[in-house]
C-alpha cells in the first residue's frame, strides 16, 4: 500500500514581510516540485530523503512534528525527493506539507477541498515557521500568480499579466530562517512602520507595471531597498543584486524572509545569458524559470 504526492515552489515577487501586517504580496508558482512517497511498513514513522542518504529525517524534532499532524506514529515510511531548494525562500515547507497531505490522501484515496487542504498546510506551516501570513501555501495550492492578503479571511486573488515574467533565481548559498526574520522585524516596531506602508503602497504599483516589464525592474530594485531599510537583507544578497544589475537585469531583489535564500532577476531575452553567465562565473548556482500569467481560483 503507497500514496505519493507532488507540489510546486514559489517565489515571492513583491510584499513579504509587509505581508505580515496586511499589506499585499506578489507571488507565483514555480516549476520545482517536491515529492513525498509512503508506504506502509511495521515499525515506528521513517523519513528518508535520497539526497542525504543514511540521515534519519524522523529525528529532526520539527520535521517529525509536522509529520506527526498528518502520519500516525508507526506503520509508515516516507521518502521525500524533488528538486526545490530547501530553506531558500522557494515555499519548500509548505511545498513539503501539501505533498505529504496529497501523498496521505492518494494511500487513503480520499481527497480534501481547496480550502480543508489549505488548513491542513498552514497548521504543518504554523509548526515550521510560527505565525506565517499563508502566502506560500496560497500560492503553492493555487499554482499561478496571485496577490495575497492576510487577514480573518485570506484573500488570493489571481494576476493574469499577458506574458510570464522571466527570472533568474540565484542562490547566495546560506538558508535564512524564516521565523527569526520576521521576529527581527516585529521586534523593530514601530520605527518599521514606514517601511512596511512603503512596501504596501510599492506592491501596489508594480502589480500596475506587471505588464510593462522595463517599468518593472525599476520598482523590484525599489523593493529591494526598502528590505534593506528593515534590516533583513546581508551584504552577499546587496552584493548579488548589484552584480545582476551590472550584468544587465531589468531590476532585482532579495525574495523571501531574507537573511540569506534567493535573490531573483528580472530579465528578458536580450540580457538572460549574461545574467546566468555572470552569477556562474562568480561561483553561484542559478536557473531561469516563468512566473506563470494564471492562476487557480
Ligand atoms: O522565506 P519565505 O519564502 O518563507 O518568506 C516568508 C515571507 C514572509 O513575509 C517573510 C513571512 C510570511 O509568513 O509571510
Amino acid at each position: 500500500m503507497q500514496g505519493i504526492g507532488r507540489a510546486c515552489g514559489k517565489i515571492i515577487l513583491a510584499g513579504e514581510h509587509a505581508v505580515v501586517y496586511g499589506e499585499p504580496a506578489l507571488a507565483g508558482s514555480i516549476d520545482r516540485w517536491t515529492q513525498v512517497k509512503i508506504q506502509a511498513r511495521p515499525g515506528p514513522l521513517e523519513i528518508s530523503t535520497p539526497n542525504t542518504p543514511g540521515t534519519k529525517l524522523q529525528d529532526d524534532p520539527r520535521l517529525l512534528r509536522a509529520f506527526l499532524c498528518v502520519l500516525p506514529e508507526e506503520g509508515f515510511s516516507v521518502q521525500i525527493q524533488g528538486d526545490l531548494w530547501i530553506g531558500r525562500g522557494l515555499g519548500s515547507s509548505a511545498s513539503l506539507s501539501t505533498a505529504l497531505i496529497r501523498a496521505w490522501n492518494n494511500l487513503q484515496g480520499g481527497t480534501s477541498s481547496q480550502s480543508d487542504l489549505e488548513q491542513q498546510v498552514m497548521q504543518l506551516e504554523t509548526v515550521f515557521h510560527g505565525q506565517p501570513s499563508g502566502i506560500d501555501p496560497a500560492v503553492i495550492l493555487r499554482q499561478g500568480l496571485v496577490r495575497f492578503e492576510r487577514g480573518a479571511r485570506p484573500q488570493a486573488q489571481p494576476l493574469t499579466p499577458p506574458k510570464p515574467l522571466r527570472l533568474v533565481v540565484i542562490d547566495s548559498g546560506t538558508a535564512g530562517d524564516t521565523a527569526a526574520l520576521v521576529e527581527r522585524v516585529r521586534s523593530g516596531h514601530p520605527e518599521n512602520d514606514g517601511t512596511i506602508r512603503a512596501i504596501g503602497q510599492l506592491t501596489h504599483r508594480i502589480e500596475r507595471a506587471l505588464n510593462t516589464p522595463d517599468a518593472l525592474g525599476p520598482l523590484l530594485t525599489e523593493n529591494h531597498r526598502l528590505l534593506q531599510d528593515l534590516g533583513v537583507s546581508t551584504p552577499t544578497l546587496d552584493r548579488i543584486v548589484e552584480q545582476v544589475l551590472q550584468a544587465g537585469a531589468l531590476g532585482s531583489k532579495l525574495a523571501g524572509a531574507g537573511g540569506g535564500g534567493v535573490v531573483i532577476a528580472l530579465v528578458d531575452a536580450t540580457c538572460e545569458a549574461s545574467v546566468l553567465g555572470s552569477m556562474s562565473a562568480a561561483g553561484y548556482r542559478a536557473f531561469a524559470t516563468d512566473l506563470p500569467t494564471r492562476a487557480t481560483s
